[in-house]
């Protein structure tokens, strides 16, 4: 089968050397004439593990190709995966205006029936207002419109492609379905689950698996900050909570609250499709609203921590990114924490292991240490941001030695309180 996917940002580009490494030949197409040189040269837009190989890899097959010639694309392809960013407007509901021109730039090449899919992350009624679209822009060939929502987590990305929980497939479109079904045949092997559902269902379905993973969050995180108060550990009542199997233990992990391209906006968007149906969601509500609050508390925190007072203090900073293995910037929490930081009066050095390019584009007035040692040097505070691994056993005493004062502010509970105040700093977590 050949493919083609519009759209050759993090799940594009994916999605595309997934597919061509279950054999399929894959055309991956992109507006951005220069990630598409880029990719062509051999070089990954994007940090994520393991992709650089699978690219190349299937490259060199001659599986997969990168090109910005949608025409040719569309024309050798049964199916188009529409996978193009859907950004928050500021009512935060979707912004689909890349999307609609993708189908409209899409029904314009059509040579013959193709299954057009859309794994971008879309509110309910897309589907059926793409297939008006497309109708509308030609009435001579047949298709079908697919809902193929995308579960992947960035840092795990190939991993969680190759091996999902399940694929969502949400068609009225028989023959689709089956086209569909015949694309992912490669993962009945590992007996992946398929679940076939309404176009609406589908899309709905991406929606509320985000916003109920960014309201354990939140939850969490709210009894985190309850723990503060009591002066217990979240991490007891987490994991005794997380052992009933009800409840699951993953995603109570408390910090400084969920951020990243997806969560945020997902959770706005969700209020919003409730909105224009008439409803409300007021746990996603509680939920977006918590999370706001925590990055302040964080600030809060670390100036407690200081005594009250940021100004004029050196903070060091381990970690950017919204979480570990990506450098994707989007909507992270120390995006908001160091701007607040900076705004009363601190000066900040940082390190991030693989985000720096990216976090200077939205980042001014920080200055980037090029290890974790140079960003605590001088310190009056370290704070943890983001939980990579390779801050998990670093050189503490030779940290202590390097800081003007040893404090330390961990926002993703990476070390042990106990410990940490034994080798001699003052330290704070979250709810511990
Ligand atoms: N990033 C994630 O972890 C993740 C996970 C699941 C779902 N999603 C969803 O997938 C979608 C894409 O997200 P992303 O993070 O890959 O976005 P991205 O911004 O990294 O990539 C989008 C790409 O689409 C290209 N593009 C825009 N308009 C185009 C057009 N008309 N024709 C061809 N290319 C075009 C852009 O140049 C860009 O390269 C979003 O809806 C997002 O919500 C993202």
């Amino acid at each position: 089968m050949q493919i083609a996917v519009i759209g050759t940002g993090y799940v594009g580009l994916v999605t595309g050397a997934c597919f061509a490494e279950f054999g399929t030949s894959v055309t991956c197409v992109d507006v951005d004439a220069e990630k598409i040189a880029h990719l062509n040269n051999g070089q990954i837009p994007i940090y994520e593990p393991g992709l650089d190989q699978l690219v190349s890899k299937n490259k060199a097959a001659g599986r997969l190709n990168f090109t910005t010639d949608l025409r040719s694309a569309v024309e050798q392809s049964l199916v188009i995966i529409l996978a193009v960013g859907t950004p928050p407007k500021d009512d935060g509901s979707a912004n689909l205006t890349f999307i609609e021109s993708a189908a409209l730039d899409v029904a314009r090449h059509m040579n013959g029936y193709k299954v057009i899919v859309t794994k971008s992350t879309v509110p309910v009624g897309t589907g059926e207002r793409l297939r008006g679209l497309i109708r509308e822009q030609q009435q001579k060939f047949d298709f079908g419109i697919v809902s193929n929502p995308e579960f992947l987590r960035e840092g795990a990305a190939i991993d969680d492609f190759m091996r999902p929980d399940r694929v969502v497939i949400g068609s009225r479109d028989e023959a689709a379905i089956a086209i569909m079904r015949a694309l992912y045949r490669p993962l009945y092997l590992i007996e992946t689950p398929v679940v076939i559902t309404s176009l609406e269902a589908a899309e709905l379905t991406k929606y509320a698996a985000n916003a109920f993973l960014a309201t354990k969050i939140s939850f969490i995180n709210e009894v985190a900050n309850l723990c503060d108060r009591i002066g217990c550990d979240v991490h007891d009542v987490a994991r005794a909570m997380g052992m009933d199997n009800r409840i699951g233990r993953y995603f109570l992990h408390p910090g400084p609250g969920y951020g990243g391209s997806c969560f945020p906006k997902d959770t706005t968007a969700l209020l919003s499709v409730a909105k224009a149906y008439g409803g409300e969601s007021l746990i996603v509500s509680a939920a977006v609203e918590v999370n706001n609050a925590q990055r302040l508390r964080m600030v809060e925190k670390i100036e407690r921590l200081l005594g009250g007072d940021v100004n004029g203090k050196q903070v060091g900073v381990l970690g950017l990114s919204f979480k570990p293995e990506t450098d994707d910037m989007r909507e992270a929490p120390s995006v908001d924490i160091v701007n607040a930081l900076i705004e009363r009066g601190a000066r900040v050095r940082a390190y991030d292991p693989v985000a720096t390019e990216q976090a200077k584009k939205v980042l001014s007035h920080v200055e980037y240490a090029s290890d974790e040692y140079e960003a605590a040097g001088g310190a009056d505070v370290l704070v943890f941001m983001t939980e990579w691994n390779q801050f998990r056993a670093l050189d503490m005493e030779k940290i202590k030695g390097l800081m003007r004062a040893p404090r330390i502010a961990d926002l993703r509970n990476i070390y042990e309180p106990q410990r940490m105040r034994e080798l001699g700093f003052d330290y704070v977590g979250v709810g511990r």
